[in-house]
């Protein structure tokens, strides 16, 4: 590598280079752009955004005071509203002060990594993962520590995270709703993960903090709940955003929560604010921040999206792909057909079907699809997942 690039930077390039192969893999990539394509790669909208969400921004947008447009504290009511629309949601009682705005979950995750990590500590997080955990980590000078999801039913593995633990262990990173396999992690897990950080805290002498990714919480289907591990272990990070619930994600807005009951949470606070400063200015831009009152409430349509579930895994198995319904998320895990996950993304994409390779999730063998996706683009899509599956099982070549 060469001295143009910190070398700490180096070795978080090196540490993505599967993901990069395979999310920027150019059979797959080059139809991106093509308005024929059905693209089920991300979590992004397919559509335009929602008008109401569109004329909330346009609503602060406009300036009222000469302070408009100028620096920014954290403000008050975005606080205000984000720590009662969670208490709401998750059924525990949050104080605006710890509500710690960021630039959506992306930002609040960086924060959370920068505030309790130190140099050479350990954190375990979560595989399949999402993309950049392993990079974040990695930036917060941790040193990442990879526990798999129980492959039979891709619930926590609570024992393997238990014999991980070190006494440099210094967070733990999971994600629930999970992406990419849709599940969400329930009360017993969450306990036993709780008793087994509570122990090891006081085993080791110093707090191991649970940092829990959250933000498919508004996303749940088929009446579920979400069940946040904050309500089991005080000593929570909570991540959320409105990336998914807004479907807007090039609107940069999120939140970091402290649970009731964290201790040390004036200092807590106070070093996230000092993190903000250090790293560069984490809050959300004001226009968004002024919104947030607003897009609190906001959703997508969940009834759609869980029709385009059922519709995707129905059509799915029948036709001989092997696929579970997801209980949250935007996403559904099929296994590919065949084992090389990436040429059969690549398959599909031949015609025009991109779908994102399970190798760029640590998970080969499978591909995500996207219900982000709309309707037309799975009424393209459905023949091609058909023609290919049959093409494999007949042999005939691509
Ligand atoms: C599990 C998970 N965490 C975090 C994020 C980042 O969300 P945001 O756009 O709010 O930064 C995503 C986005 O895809 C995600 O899937």
């Amino acid at each position: 590598m060469s001295d143009e690039v910190a070398s700490h930077l180096s070795g978080i390039i090196r540490s993505m280079s599967g993901f990069l192969a395979a999310i920027m893999d150019p059979e797959i990539g080059r139809h991106a752009a093509d308005p024929a394509a059905s693209n089920f790669i991300a979590g992004n909208p397919q559509e335009l955004a929602s008008p109401e969400y569109v004329r909330a921004l346009q609503r602060w947008a406009e300036p009222k005071d000469k302070d408009w447009f100028g620096y920014k504290m954290p403000h008050r009511p975005a606080q205000i509203t984000a720590a009662e629309g969670l208490s709401k949601e998750l059924g525990l009682s949050f104080d605006p002060d710890d509500i710690v705005l960021t630039r959506g979950a992306h930002g609040g995750l960086a924060a959370a990594l920068i505030v309790v990590v130190d140099p050479g500590d350990e954190v375990i997080f979560i595989s399949p993962p999402w993309f950049f955990y392993e990079a974040l980590i990695l930036g917060a000078h941790g040193k990442p520590v990879k526990i798999r999801v129980k492959p039979s039913d891709f619930d926590l593995d609570v024992d393997a995270i238990a014999a991980a633990i070190s006494p440099r262990t210094r967070a733990v990173l999971i994600n629930t709703p999970h992406n990419p396999t849709g599940r969400i992690f329930g009360e017993n897990t969450l306990g036993a993960l709780a008793s087994v950080l509570e122990d090891a805290s006081a085993r080791n002498r110093r707090t191991i903090y649970l940092i829990s990714d959250e933000a498919y919480s508004r996303i749940l289907f088929d009446g579920n709940r979400m069940i946040t591990p904050g309500a089991f272990y005080a000593r929570s990070l909570l991540i959320h955003t409105y990336s998914k619930s807004a479907l807007a994600p090039g609107q940069r807005l999120g939140y970091v929560a402290l649970p009731p009951g964290m201790p040390g949470r004036d200092h807590l606070r106070r070093a996230f604010m000092v993190a903000g400063f250090s790293t560069g200015n984490m809050l959300p831009d004001a226009i968004m921040q002024y919104a947030l009152p607003e897009i609190d409430t906001m959703s997508i349509d969940l009834a759609h999206l869980q029709r385009k579930r059922d519709r995707m895994v129905d059509a799915l198995n029948e036709m001989g792909y092997q696929v579970q319904a997801p209980q949250a998320t935007f996403y559904l895990l099929p296994r590919a057909p065949i084992e090389d996950d990436v040429l059969f993304a690549r398959t599909l994409a031949a015609q025009k079907v991109l779908v994102l390779p399970g190798t760029a999730v640590e998970m080969p063998g499978y591909f995500r699809i996207s219900l982000t996706a709309t309707d037309a683009m799975i009424d393209r899509a459905l023949p091609v997942f058909a023609e290919v599956i049959s093409n494999l099982a007949a042999g005939v070549p691509r």
